[in-house]
């Protein structure tokens, strides 16, 4: 808290400044403010939080996903964000409440958004520049979305971070080893189950602590309510992400061997990671090949038009663009790739142990 001493403007200080005014405003105390930040009356207080309910104006071609990660920007703050539940769309013709699993081009629905970090605001209705955000893309960087905020969630207030003694850097050096976490993306039937039950057997057998998510198996138990759908993809990704960073923070090297067709997850999963951490390898197996070798029956089925959605014929597969291991599969055995990974994997811990004894961390 402070208070205003003087108002300075060019041709002299002021007494009083309006909205739309150039000025500087000297407190007088010193405090710190900087660029973002909201100078309020104590009387007026903004409400503080990471999560809360929101109205959504949908502009994007694609469709808005719960789960996705985009930029929230307000007139102040600028933080990564995604709608953890889309309560219902608005009918626009006659304002009916409609269940629904995304938001397409123009539709408008009522959500709940949860913030990287906590942002200021006002409701809406209280404050239009301060209770209004727009949507980013992170990708393509376009305005994907407007809002208006209705109110912070009480459990924004009622959760806090526990934080416990024993640490991640503890649990991993009692296993003498650096957490990772593989992120094997590509096509069903490319080899990364294969390729991915190798590896670990070579680094169980060289005494490292693993694990592997597969996503034919976790779809039987944590996401066995999800389907192939867009949007039900972009949640079996956030859901392995999250138990894959529990995981790592374990001390483990984890293995997820998900399609995860989408760059937009990928990306956020290597952002829920430590830097260094995320290893994506792409596990590059022409849609031809796959099809041919069909291990489970599912190209033929896909192609006859029998399941729907299937990952290259119905449904989308965004490759890598800079992955930090490309494994183009044809040629090559199975053994020799997981033989390429373990290397990296032993290079990768070479230059971290030089770094951390010159660092001194
Ligand atoms: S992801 O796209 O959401 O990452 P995930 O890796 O969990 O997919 O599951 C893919 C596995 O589900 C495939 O290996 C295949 O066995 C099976 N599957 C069943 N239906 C589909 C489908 N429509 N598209 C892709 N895979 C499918």
């Amino acid at each position: 808290a402070s208070r205003g001493k003087r108002i300075v403007a060019q041709g002299g200080d002021l007494d009083q400044a309006v909205a739309g005014q150039a000025i500087t405003l000297v407190l007088e105390d010193e405090v710190e403010v900087s660029r973002g930040n909201m100078l309020v009356s104590p009387a007026a207080r903004p409400q503080v939080a990471d999560q809360f309910a929101a109205n959504i104006v949908w502009f994007d071609d694609q469709a808005l996903l719960p789960g996705r990660s985009y930029i929230l920007r307000t007139e102040t703050d600028q933080v990564s964000a995604t709608v953890t539940d889309l309560k219902y769309r608005v009918n626009v013709n006659d304002f009916a409440h409609e269940a629904a699993k995304s938001l397409d081009i123009n539709e408008v629905g009522v959500c709940n958004l949860s913030t990287r970090a906590p942002i200021a605001f006002d409701p809406f209705a209280e404050n239009r520049t301060t209770g209004a955000f727009i949507l980013i893309d992170r990708i393509t960087n376009a305005t994907v979305g407007a809002g208006m905020i209705l109110h912070s969630l009480r459990r924004a207030e009622n959760i806090h971070w526990q934080s416990l003694d024993v640490g991640k850097r503890g649990r991993s050096d009692l296993k003498n080893q650096r957490p990772a976490v593989f992120w094997f993306t590509g096509l069903s039937g490319s080899g990364k189950s294969t390729i991915a039950n190798l590896f670990e057997k070579k680094l169980f057998a060289s005494g490292r602590h693993t694990y592997i998510l597969d996503g034919d198996n976790v779809r039987h138990g944590l996401n066995r309510d999800l389907g192939f759908t867009d949007a039900d993809r972009v949640e079996n990704i956030r859901r392995v992400a999250e138990v894959a960073k529990l995981m790592a923070d374990a001390g483990l090297i984890v293995i997820v061997s998900f399609i995860s067709p989408f760059s937009a997850e990928r990306r956020m999963a290597r952002e829920l990671m430590a830097e260094g951490e995320f290893v994506e390898v792409f596990v590059d197996t022409p849609f031809e090949e796959c099809a041919r070798r069909d291990p489970k029956g599912l190209y033929a089925r896909a192609l006859s038009g029998e399941i729907k959605n299937f990952t290259g014929v119905d449904s989308p597969y965004e490759a890598p663009e800079n992955p930090e291991i490309h494994l183009q599969t044809l040629g090559r055995s199975p053994q020799e790739m997981a033989e390429a990974l373990e290397h990296w994997l032993i290079e990768r811990d070479i230059a971290e142990e030089q770094y951390d004894n010159g660092g001194g961390i």
